[in-house]
């Protein structure tokens, strides 16, 4: 390990490919984030989409993982799709709040985003499930998310039963999620640490915005 922590303890990297300004920042987070997103996409990094979802049982112990984020309206807040008895679905129940986390190192961004959580429509989870292609809908079906299972073969078995069924439903334990944000902030990193943070809260009906230290 003595290695890894002599590379670890050295790594540096500076970041100095773009800056965001207080002037240059949309005064609305959902486009600010639309506009960073095409760039991210053009930037041509792959899955921009993959997202670190937080979540606290209702002690305020978190846990954390990664998802897709599936659709992103200012109605709508952020989506995306689960089992709704994993960990995190039962972790929601208990806590609605979430916080969520993009990455964007080819940009040398990120983003933060916290709301609170809850439960899309199910003729929406119907929609979206019915679009995904068969073995994901076989896999959403057998999988009993986050539960301990003996083994692999276990898996491969129940897969079988489902192949021959030719339509398959939506399970009540599957479906998505909404986050509505009430706090995003866009982070730049800059020359020796520098980084640039600009922030949005929603107060008294309207969004605010602020700098903070980096
Ligand atoms: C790139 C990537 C994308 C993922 N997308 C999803 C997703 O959209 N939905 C999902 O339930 N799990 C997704 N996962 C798996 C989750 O990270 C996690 O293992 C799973 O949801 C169980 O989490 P939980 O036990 O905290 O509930 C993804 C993992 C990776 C690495």
């Amino acid at each position: 390990m003595e290695r890894l922590n002599e590379y670890l303890f050295a790594a540096r990297k500076d970041y100095e490919k773009d800056e965001l300004t207080e002037e240059k920042i949309h005064p609305n987070p959902f486009n600010q984030f639309e506009n960073w997103f095409q760039e991210v996409v053009n930037s041509k990094m792959e899955e921009p989409y993959a997202f670190t979802l937080a979540t606290c049982t209702k002690e305020g112990k978190p846990s954390a993982r990664i998802l897709l984020l599936r659709k992103m309206t200012e109605q709508e807040g952020f989506v995306f799709f689960t089992n709704y008895f994993s960990r995190k679905g039962q972790e929601i129940q208990e806590n609605p709040y979430g916080a969520m986390l993009f990455y964007w190192h080819e940009l040398e961004r990120q983003v933060r985003i916290e709301g609170r959580i809850q439960k899309l429509s199910e003729a929406y989870s119907d929609e979206y499930f019915t679009s995904r292609p068969r073995l994901s809908q076989i896999s959403a079906l057998i999988s009993p998310q986050s539960k301990k299972i003996p083994n692999r073969q276990y898996l491969e078995e129940e897969i079988k039963k489902w192949e021959k069924i030719e339509v398959l439903k939506r399970p009540n334990f599957w479906g998505g999620y909404q986050l509505i944000p009430n706090y995003f902030e866009f982070w730049q990193g800059r020359k020796s640490r520098l980084h640039d943070r600009i922030v949005y809260e929603w107060l008294d009906n309207q969004w605010r915005i602020s700098r903070l230290a980096p």
